[in-house]
């Protein structure tokens, strides 16, 4: 199946859902539905969930099968590929990688464990494949085992708490690495980019100073995908396989109007900010922050 097939079949599935769900809620809980000034959405709530995955799925998908392709690309680690992903959410980050990985023209050996705090809804069976992902705090993590070559932080790294971030670079410094490379990919929000950069170094950091890894990419800087400096990309520019379905694009836009509120009220808002409700869904390359940071240890 084509990445833009899967992604038609996924965001219907989450689309039935969500209406379904609108019909017995009032959407007013959505506008806790925000990142900005440390504001994170509840993620254990359903509607929570199909939203963040309906706003962001495809161009997250797209941004992840964008790294593996580039990581590919970059010929570092060879074939045998042991993936830790935390804060995997429904695991949209193992598929990227599995679409990238399929098409290369190498026969690769992945295996993948992804862990969430939180049980997300919409994760897909690979009963024949070496995945796994478990709903457990990273702060109750023990041991991280030495056979990963890539830890990812896919669009989490900024929303551990300080504990549990201090606790985790305890726990990477006790940990025994295996591997004589390693890859760290974060992929970073935007709007809080600086503030997870400064989280990676400190990763960087513990990995060439108690691991006597070096790193061979400036952890500073990170890569995005514009025409010109704030000209960003189309997905379908950068990746024919991207889609984005116009219907659900539709809905997006005015889902202010498909409250019950709204339609109690005369087709009007219920509350002067309910317009805030209406969001863009992501279909340009704006929200592409991404590092890929190899270490090699001699
Ligand atoms: C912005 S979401 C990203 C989800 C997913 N990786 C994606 O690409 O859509 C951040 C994720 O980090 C998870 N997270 C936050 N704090 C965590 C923790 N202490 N332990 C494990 N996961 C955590 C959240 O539950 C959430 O699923």
């Amino acid at each position: 199946m084509r990445m833009n097939e899967f992604i038609s079949r996924k965001m219907d599935e989450i689309f039935t859902d969500f209406q379904r769900e609108i019909q017995e809620e009032y959407l007013c809980q959505l506008k806790d539905f925000r990142f900005d000034r440390g504001n994170i959405p509840n993620y254990n709530e359903e509607i929570m969930q199909q939203f963040y995955l309906l706003k962001y799925l495809p161009a997250y998908l797209t941004e992840y099968y964008c790294i593996y392709t580039e990581l590919i690309n970059e010929n570092f680690l060879g074939t045998k590929i042991n993936v830790l992903s935390i804060g995997a959410g429904c695991g949209i980050d193992f598929w990227g990688l599995k679409f990238a990985f399929d098409e290369s023209e190498d026969e690769y050996e992945l295996s993948y464990r992804g862990i969430d705090a939180v049980e997300w809804g919409y994760q897909e069976d690979f009963e024949e494949l070496n995945y796994q992902i478990d709903c457990i705090d990273l702060g109750q993590i023990e041991t991280i085992d030495d056979h990963y070559n890539i830890i990812i932080f896919p669009k989490s790294i900024g929303e551990f708490d300080d504990t549990t971030f201090e606790n985790f670079l305890e726990l990477l410094k006790n940990t025994t690495f295996s591997k004589k490379k390693l890859v760290i990919l974060s992929s970073l929000i935007k709007t809080r980019v600086d503030w997870e950069i400064s989280r990676v170094i400190q990763i960087v950091n513990v990995l060439e100073e108690h691991h006597g890894y070096k790193c061979k990419d400036n952890p500073n800087q990170y890569r995005v995908y514009e025409k010109n400096v704030g000209e960003e990309y189309r997905f379908e520019e950068i990746c024919d396989t991207f889609y984005y379905p116009p219907n659900i694009k539709k809905f997006i836009l005015e889902l202010n109007s498909h409250c019950q509120g709204y339609e109690e009220n005369d087709s009007e808002p219920c509350n002067e900010d309910c317009t805030i409700m209406n969001r863009h869904p992501i279909i340009k390359t704006s929200l592409v922050n991404f590092q890929i940071l190899k270490f090699i240890r001699e």
